[in-house]
């Protein structure tokens, strides 16, 4: 029994095995999750995302595309970033309860918050507290104090509004966030009836006091940017066997996890395939510099200019020109010629 368990465990990591060398989607897949485009490592169905790896599951519905089960998909990219949908969360003055909580908490599991985000609190006498659960428990947050309207044109420094960078450990498995009021609410809730906290990414959310205080423009989930990653180790480490195919390089991730793949100069395609990246003809994309398109002679991964014979290609105009060195040498070769046959001729003439 117990023989037979283990050879069985051995067929399990064999088929795993070959199924990362060759990261290769069935051919079937749905490509498009309404007008966003889905491609590997990323999938909407088993065989079509990364093996191993359910942060790369998408499900399909009504439309939206949706990772991890319900962060709304925007776009991704081959570099490694998925700009995502997240939702936020409320507190609101309550007169029976004092306080009316919406709190947020979500898994990322092998996907993490860039850099680029900010957590962001709106509302006064209010603070917001991000809390991440993991190998590392990590706590950050921003308190924004008022207890009248912030003037029209203020930016989110603290009053009515306040925001912080985040760097959440890798491999958090539970984050929370939790806007909280201050006790006495009597104050400001003719104006600021709750408090929001959330992730946006910057330059995404800008601050109007008129307007956001009483609902947030009634915006419930803003854009985030996540980073990705294939596995947890290094191009060193899996050197030979990653998933990056042909024409195409790895690069270790720059949130340290895992790798990224990406087609070489010149190349244009999806790195995670095995065929993924194909030469770009810059010649007819209109990518060339060759002055004439009709010099211009695609090669893998680049493009020369070819001038005609007789013509010499000038690399700062990039343009095709006579060659005006060769031409008098030419000419000197007949003008030797020329004068020796009419020497010869008059040789003759005066024989
Ligand atoms: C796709 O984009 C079009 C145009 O931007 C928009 O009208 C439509 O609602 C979008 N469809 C979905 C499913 O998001
Ligand atoms: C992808 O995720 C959805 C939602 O969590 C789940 O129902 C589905 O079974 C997953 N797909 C695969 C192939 O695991
Ligand atoms: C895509 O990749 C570039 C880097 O090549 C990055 O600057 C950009 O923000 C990425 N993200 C998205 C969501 O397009
Ligand atoms: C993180 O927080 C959880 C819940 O409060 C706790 O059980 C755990 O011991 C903490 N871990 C560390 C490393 O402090
Ligand atoms: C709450 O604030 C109001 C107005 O600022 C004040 O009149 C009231 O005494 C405060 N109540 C408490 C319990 O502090
Ligand atoms: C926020 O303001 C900046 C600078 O004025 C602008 O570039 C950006 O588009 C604005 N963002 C939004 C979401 O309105
Ligand atoms: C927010 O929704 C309410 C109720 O549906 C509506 O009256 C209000 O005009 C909306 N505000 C904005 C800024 O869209
Ligand atoms: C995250 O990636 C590792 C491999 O690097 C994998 O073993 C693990 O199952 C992944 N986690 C989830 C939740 O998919
Ligand atoms: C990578 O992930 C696997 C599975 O989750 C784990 O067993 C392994 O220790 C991780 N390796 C590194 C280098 O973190
Ligand atoms: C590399 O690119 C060339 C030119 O597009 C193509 O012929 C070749 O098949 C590519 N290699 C692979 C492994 O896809
Ligand atoms: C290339 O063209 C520029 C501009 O017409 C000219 O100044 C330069 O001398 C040319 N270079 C050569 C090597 O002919
Ligand atoms: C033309 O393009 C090539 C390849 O992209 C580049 O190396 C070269 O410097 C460019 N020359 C000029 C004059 O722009």
């Amino acid at each position: 029994m117990k023989v037979h368990s283990l050879s069985l465990m051995a067929i399990f990591f064999s088929l795993a095995y070959m199924q990362l060398v060759k990261g290769k989607p069935r051919h079937d897949c749905q490509s498009r999750c309404g007008n966003v485009t889905i491609d590997y490592p990323f999938g909407i169905s088993t065989g079509c995302y990364y093996p191993g790896d359910d942060s790369f599951n998408i499900t399909c519905e009504e439309g939206k595309p949706n990772v991890l089960r319900n962060i709304e998909v925007i776009n991704f990219n081959h570099s490694g970033q998925l700009r995502g949908l997240l939702p936020r969360s409320t507190v609101c003055y309550d007169e029976l309860t004092n306080n009316e909580f919406e709190s947020l908490w979500f898994r990322l599991d092998n996907l993490s918050f860039s850099p680029n985000n900010k957590f962001t609190l709106v509302g006064c006498n209010a603070w917001a507290l991000l809390s991440t659960f993991g190998l590392q428990n990590y706590s950050t947050g921003c308190m924004s104090l008022c207890d009248s309207p912030p003037p029209p044109n203020s930016k989110c420094n603290g009053v009515g509004c306040c925001r912080t960078e985040v760097s959440i450990p890798l491999d958090s498995h539970r984050i929370e966030t939790q806007p909280t009021r201050f006790e006495n609410m009597t104050s400001v809730k003719h104006f600021n009836p709750c408090s929001y906290a959330f992730f946006v990414e910057d330059g995404m959310f800008n601050f109007s006091s008129l307007e956001d205080l009483k609902n947030l423009r009634n915006v419930t989930r803003f854009p985030v940017l996540l980073d990705w990653s294939i596995g947890n180790q290094t191009c060193e480490q899996v050197v030979g066997r990653n998933i990056c195919g042909g024409n195409s390089t790895c690069f270790d991730s720059s949130r340290g996890k895992g790798y990224n793949c990406k087609c070489l100069d010149g190349f244009d395609g999806n790195p995670y395939l095995s065929d993924g990246c194909q030469d770009i003809n810059e010649c007819t994309t209109r990518r060339h510099n060759c002055s004439d398109t009709s010099t211009c002679e695609n090669t893998l991964g680049s493009f020369h200019c070819e001038c005609p014979s007789g013509y010499e290609l000038n690399t700062t105009t990039m343009s095709c020109t006579d060659t005006p060195k060769e031409e008098p040498k030419y000419l000197g070769w007949t003008t030797v010629l020329l004068g020796k046959l009419s020497s010869l001729v008059f040789d003759s003439f005066v024989f």
